[in-house]
C-alpha cells in the first residue's frame, strides 16, 4: 500500500527529532545498534534479538514493518535524531487502532546516549503521538525486572502496573512488568511539535 506520507512525519522534542529513515539512513542506524545497546552478560529485551545482530537482518527488519504496513495492523519503528545523527529507536505500534484505540511501544539507545534523559525524552514524544495526534485511549509497555531505567520512564511518566508475566529471551525465565498508561492520565511533561501527521493518519486507521 501507499505509505510514502510516513516519511513526512515528524516528532520535535526539546532535544530530538523522531522521524522514519531513509533507506541510506539505515547505515548509520545500524551502526549505532552495532556499538552496543547493552553490556553483553545482560538482556534488557524480551526477545534477545541483539544477540544475533546483523546488518542484513536489522535492515530486513525494518524495512518489512514498512512492507507489511496496513491501517488495521501497523509498526512504526521512529528513529530518534539527535543534531541529526541517528542514536536509537522509539517503536509504536497497535492492531485494529480503530477499534482497539491502544497502541504498544518499545523503546533502545545506543550505550553512549543512555543516561542524559533522551530515553524519557523519545518515551514522551510517542506518547504524545499517539493521545494528541492518533487519539489513542491507552498505551502499554513493559519492563524485565532488572531493567530499572525502563521502569523508571513508566512510572515518570504515569502508567500503572497491571501484572507480572514471564519472558525467557535467554532461555532463562525472567520477570516482566506489564504497563498501562490511560489516556485520562497522560501529562505531556516537555513540548512535542507534531508535524505533517494529517494525510497519515488513515495509515494509522486513525482518521
Ligand atoms: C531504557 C532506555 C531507552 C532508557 O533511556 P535513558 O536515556 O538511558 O533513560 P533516561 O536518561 O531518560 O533515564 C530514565 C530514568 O531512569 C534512571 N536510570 C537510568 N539508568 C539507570 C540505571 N542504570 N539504574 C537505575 N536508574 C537508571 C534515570 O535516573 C531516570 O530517572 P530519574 O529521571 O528519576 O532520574 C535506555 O537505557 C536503553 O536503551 N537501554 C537498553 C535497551 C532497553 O532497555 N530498552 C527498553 C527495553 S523494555
Amino acid at each position: 500500500m501507499k505509505t510514502a506520507a510516513l516519511w513526512d512525519i515528524r516528532l520535535r522534542t526539546p532535544r530530538l527529532e523522531l522521524r522514519l529513515p531513509t533507506d541510506d539512513e539505515l547505515d548509520a542506524f545500524y551502526r549505532v545498534a552495532a556499538a552496543g545497546i547493552h553490556p553483553p552478560d545482560e538482556m534488557p529485551f524480551a526477545i534477545a534479538w541483539t544477540d544475533t545482530l546483523n546488518e542484513a537482518d536489522f535492515k530486513a527488519f525494518h524495512r518489512g514493518t514498512w512492507e507489511r504496513w496496513t491501517p488495521e495492523s501497523w509498526t512504526c519503528n521512529f528513529v530518534t535524531f539527535l543534531d541529526g545523527q541517528p542514536i536509537g529507536s522509539q517503536t509504536i505500534e497497535a492492531a485494529e487502532f480503530a477499534s482497539k484505540k491502544a497502541v504498544g511501544t518499545g523503546s533502545w539507545l545506543g550505550q553512549a546516549y543512555q543516561r542524559r534523559g533522551y530515553g524519557t525524552e523519545q518515551r514522551a514524544a510517542v506518547l504524545e503521538f499517539a493521545f494528541a495526534g492518533l487519539g489513542a485511549e491507552a498505551a502499554i509497555s513493559g519492563a524485565l525486572f532488572p531493567n530499572l531505567p525502563s521502569q523508571r520512564i513508566s512510572e515518570k511518566l504515569g502508567y500503572r502496573v497491571t501484572g507480572v508475566s514471564e519472558v525467557s529471551p535467554r532461555a532463562e525465565p525472567i520477570q516482566h512488568y506489564d504497563y498501562r498508561l490511560d489516556r485520562a492520565d497522560w501529562r505531556c511533561p516537555i513540548d512535542v511539535g507534531i508535524e505533517a501527521l494529517e494525510p497519515a493518519l488513515p495509515l494509522f486507521g486513525a482518521a
